[in-house]
């Protein structure tokens, strides 16, 4: 992404302070997840991506796992901590110091706000690069009931006014205020101290900042969203429609990138899925986090996979599970209900069948039958099986690591192979067969007579 507003130095501030009792949770309500990844991570990525220098977040003292989760997303990332929730404006004075330091541009934004674009921010830094003290976000609201309203006269931003606060005649405006606003750097601590808690909620209104400048004479002005960019998040119904709002973005995304979707609305992906083009993608499909599927790879409907990357043409299940550590060489195939955990397929290698492939490396072009498992656990400690190019692994095998199949070699179906195979050899681990002539039949006729005396009365 090209840097937003170059030249201008800009600080963000995080509002995510607060319980979130509607929630019913708990974990803090910024802490829960869309598309895998933390509303708070949400916001701070398009922050950073809008180019904030610096970001602040405002968290309540009674929950640091918020601040150590924006430590984790955002390194850097400072947090100012805000003892008593007196209002919006108070929160924001809780980055007072940063503040102070007068960067051209400021941000405030709330963390339960995940779907907002990185590119909605810089379009309200560029209202300041054109002169505008203050910018509040707006959006024209299906139900404006508790929200604030943008009150304008002549398209000019006139005031915000709180919902509680407002009159009649302005609870009819429909066109609501989403939240975030961003300030001139130069003036935001001015205006932010100067508002007071006069009204309805006897909070400190950082809505207010509006009224103020023009009372100061300054500019101020407007900019609409969509609303279902600017939905926050109370509860689990709205967690739902932003978790909905998310993967239909996402899938566009990849679409637009070259992909297939055969029934877009059935396959779901995290917030880092990478897609390459021509990747085929079936129906019900579901992608968890640090996924990347390279060109051309073909993932099969009803297929699972998480920390995975899949090569350039393999081709994926139906019905495969692919969990953490997964890798597929190009043109490698794992097929119906196979599970690969912490191994490398190689090229061209084959796992077509009802397999468990489990902390191993499988080498190039080798075939993997059916029913074939890597036995890597005893209960206490895990171990690798290795397994070399070309190898042939017979169905309905037990390979107990540690072991080494060496390249080349075959190992008969059936087979429990606890010792190292050489390359090329055969190994045979299972009983030899005993064949009993026409002992069957024998079996068959003694048992018909036994049944047929017992019936007799
Ligand atoms: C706010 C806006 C309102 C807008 C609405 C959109 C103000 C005064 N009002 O109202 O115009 O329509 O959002 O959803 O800004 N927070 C703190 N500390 C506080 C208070 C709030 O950190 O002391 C944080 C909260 O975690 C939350 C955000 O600020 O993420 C918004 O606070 P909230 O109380 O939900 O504001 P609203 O009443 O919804
Ligand atoms: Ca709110």
């Amino acid at each position: 992404m090209t840097e937003m507003q170059p030249g201008r130095s800009c600080l963000a501030i995080l509002l995510a302070a607060g319980e979130g009792t509607r929630m019913k949770s708990a974990r803090p309500k910024v802490l829960h997840e869309v598309g895998g990844r933390s509303l708070l991570g949400h916001v701070l990525t398009s922050l950073a991506q809008a180019g904030a220098d610096a970001v602040v977040v405002v968290a309540g003292p009674e929950r640091p796992e918020v601040a150590r989760e924006a430590q984790a997303v955002l390194p850097g990332v400072e947090i100012a901590l805000q003892t008593e929730r007196l209002g919006t404006a108070h929160a924001a004075l809780a980055a007072r110091a940063a503040l102070a330091k007068g960067y051209d541009d400021v941000i405030v934004t709330f963390a339960d706000t995940p779907l907002l674009r990185p590119e909605t921010f810089g379009a309200l830094r560029a209202e300041l690069a054109k002169g505008s003290a203050v910018v509040a976000l707006g959006f024209e609201a299906r139900d404006p009931n508790g929200y604030g309203r943008l009150v304008t006269r002549d398209g000019v931003l006139e005031a915000v006014v709180e919902h509680k606060d407002a009159t009649p005649e302005q609870r009819e405006i429909t066109l609501c205020n989403a939240g975030m606003m961003a300030l001139d750097g130069h003036q935001a601590l001015s205006l932010l101290e100067a508002i007071g808690n006069d009204n309805a909620q006897s909070e400190f209104y950082l809505t207010d900042a509006v009224a103020l400048a023009r009372s100061r004479n300054l500019t101020t002005s407007a900019l609409v969203a969509p609303e279902s960019e600017v939905q926050g998040i109370n509860d689990r119904i709205q967690l739902a429609s932003a978790e909905a709002e998310f993967q239909r973005r996402k899938r566009l995304d990849v679409m637009a990138e070259g992909a297939t979707l055969i029934a877009p609305e059935t396959v779901f992906f995290s917030h880092d899925t990478r897609i390459g083009r021509d990747v085929l993608i079936e129906p019900h499909v579901v992608f968890g986090s640090g996924v990347s599927v390279a060109d051309g790879a073909v993932i099969h409907a009803f297929s699972h996979l998480e920390g995975a990357a899949i090569g350039q043409g393999a081709l994926v299940g139906p019905y495969a599970r692919l969990r953490p550590g997964a890798s597929l060489g190009a043109k490698a195939k794992v097929g119906n209900f196979v599970e690969i955990k912490a191994a490398e397929i190689g090229a061209g290698a084959k796992v077509n069948h009802l397999t468990y492939v489990g902390d191993a490396t499988v080498g190039a072009d080798a075939n993997i039958g059916a029913g074939t498992i890597t036995c890597n656990y005893d209960g206490f400690f895990k171990y690798r099986t290795n397994i070399g190019a070309g190898a042939f692994v017979g169905s309905n095998s037990s390979l107990v690591a540690p072991i080494t199949i060496g390249a080349g070699a075959f190992v008969a179906s059936g087979s429990v192979v606890t010792e190292d195979v050489a390359p090329d050899a055969l190994a045979v681990g299972r009983g030899r067969q005993v064949a009993k002539e026409g002992w069957a039949k024998g079996f068959r006729e003694a048992s018909l007579a036994r049944k047929a005396a017992a019936k007799k009365p």
